[in-house]
């Protein structure tokens, strides 16, 4: 909020995503909330509550849009309201081109680059261009002001930054890209491929999680539009208009709010042992993640199973306990995901369980933030295995939700946290026996090296919070501001 008022005085800051921070459920004659599992929520919700403004989201809940409950502006959070959902609602059309089409089946795997296939269909580019002039319409009823701050989130909304830039030629417009970017090869593939990169760079800044990241979009860019890449200032020039292109990479706030509410790590553990039925002798290790083909899920139960193969004394004294959310189960590949985990887990069950004791519990329902915290304190060990991720927040929550100093977590290298999580246990979820050896080492591992290792993430996380992620970009904001007013002034 400072940082707002000093650097960027009178700004009006609005946000776009697709997803909203608060899912209104109809509930009987009532409605109940729902925090989605979404990394982007996660991250972008306390800089809301901090810093105030508009949040445009689709309404995606199930509380009915044709009655009271058809409220497009709803003061968030409801115990103490300090920012305004607006919420945009869309058509069973709308979505499934928008959203579950061209977003999730075309350009999801494009990304993430993990061998689904990206689906294109002229009909679902049709619905995202429509959809993206819907938000941009929005954006354009809320601002009141002709230079807002304009903050445009993931890969739902690729052309609005250049649909707001053409109303709006003031505005700064920071667009963040929440999942990978992938080489131009890959990228190529997307028929659209000119119009998404013309879309991204109506933005004033283009940020991604890694530099990685960042010379693939400049990559991108060269290879497939006119445009200057000035690659000493990682800045791409196109139609007169220039849109610097920073990593910022994307993080938790620090202790995460919902600690408050979650009993110390003796107590998660008692309770979740109550809970699952698990001796006192077992190790836990757990997994949190929606239900996404991306997440390795399936490999990390393959991955149980070969170390319960090579190291046979791990039988009956250790539990993989795995949360997913399912997410997106319109689409096929996601019931496919779902349904090859669940087998699975149910193949290992088979081959080494007992009857007091099962080396896979599989918990395929959503988790409110407090549930997930009380489980990471209740954990041995956290396994990240996701196959690629832009960054992954659930390796910093579980090193957040550790202020006892011990636990030990798994992170797979291709999730951009693993730039910053050093100490975890580094594994390439493609290869299991690698990952089961991991396991082996994390259990086995001494309590000082686990303390050790430990301390040094808290610190890392600590240090880039989620307010440093936004305050990076918005003060690169202030700077091109302030830049443009010397150059207005001396014009
Ligand atoms: C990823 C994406 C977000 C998305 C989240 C949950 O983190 O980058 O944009 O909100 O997954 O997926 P969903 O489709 O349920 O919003």
């Amino acid at each position: 909020r400072g940082l707002l008022r000093d650097e960027l005085p009178g700004a009006e800051v609005l946000v776009v995503s697709n997803r909203e921070p608060y899912i209104h459920n109809r509930d009987g004659d009532g409605i109940v909330l729902q925090r989605p599992a979404s990394g982007l929520v996660t991250a972008l919700e306390p800089v809301m509550r901090a810093c105030g403004g508009t949040w445009i989201a689709h309404g995606s809940g199930s509380a009915d849009p044709d009655t009271v409950d058809r409220d497009d502006h709803v003061a968030v959070p409801p115990d103490a309201p300090c920012y305004t959902l607006r919420r945009v609602w869309l058509s069973e059309e709308e979505q499934n081109g928008y959203y579950y089409g061209f977003a999730n089946e075309g350009m999801w795997p494009l990304c993430h680059i993990v061998f689904v296939r990206p689906v294109f269909r002229a009909e679902d580019w049709d619905q995202y261009v429509a959809v993206n002039r819907k938000f941009a319409d929005a954006v354009i009823a809320e601002a009141r002001t002709p230079d807002p701050v304009v903050l445009v989130q993931d890969y739902h909304f690729a052309l609005l930054p250049r649909m707001v830039r053409d109303r709006l030629p003031e505005a700064t417009i920071i667009t963040f890209w929440h999942i990978p970017w992938p080489n131009p090869e890959v990228f190529g593939i997307c028929p659209w491929r000119k119009q998404i990169l013309d879309g991204l760079l109506g933005s004033s800044i283009l940020g991604f999680h890694t530099q990685f990241h960042c010379l693939n979009f400049l990559d991108s860019a060269d290879r497939f539009l006119e445009s200057r890449i000035d690659r000493e200032h990682s800045a791409v020039r196109s139609g007169g208009h220039t849109t610097l292109v920073r990593p910022y990479p994307i993080s938790i706030e620090w202790p995460p709010a919902a600690l408050a509410g979650v009993a110390a790590v003796e107590e998660c553990r008692a309770q979740t042992f109550a809970r699952h039925g698990l001796a006192p002798s077992v190790r836990l290790a757990v997994g949190v993640e929606r239900f996404d083909y991306t997440k390795g899920i399936a490999d990390r139960f393959r991955a149980v199973e070969t170390l319960l193969d090579s190291h046979p004394d791990w039988i009956g004294r250790l539990t993989l306990l795995q949360v997913a959310a399912p997410t997106r189960g319109r689409l096929a590949a996601y019931r496919d995901t779902q349904a090859e985990a669940e087998a699975a887990a149910e193949r290992v069950n088979a081959r080494f369980g007992t009857a007091e004791w099962q080396p896979i519990l599989l918990v395929a329902r959503h988790h409110e933030p407090e549930e997930v915290l009380a489980l990471f304190r209740a954990a041995d060990l956290c396994l990240v295995s996701s196959l690629h991720d832009g960054m992954n927040l659930v390796a910093k929550e579980f090193v957040a939700a550790r202020d006892d100093g011990d636990g030990v977590l798994i992170l797979s290298t291709f999730a951009g946290a693993s730039r910053e999580l050093r100490e975890a246990l580094i594994v390439n979820p493609y290869d299991v026996v690698a990952m089961a050896e991991a396991i082996h080492r994390g259990l086995s591992m001494p309590v000082e090296q686990r303390r050790d290792r430990m301390r040094l993430m808290r610190e890392m996380v600590a240090e880039n919070t989620i307010y440093f992620w936004a305050a990076r970009m918005l003060l690169d904001a202030a700077r091109l501001r302030k830049r443009r007013a010397i150059e207005r002034n001396f014009a």
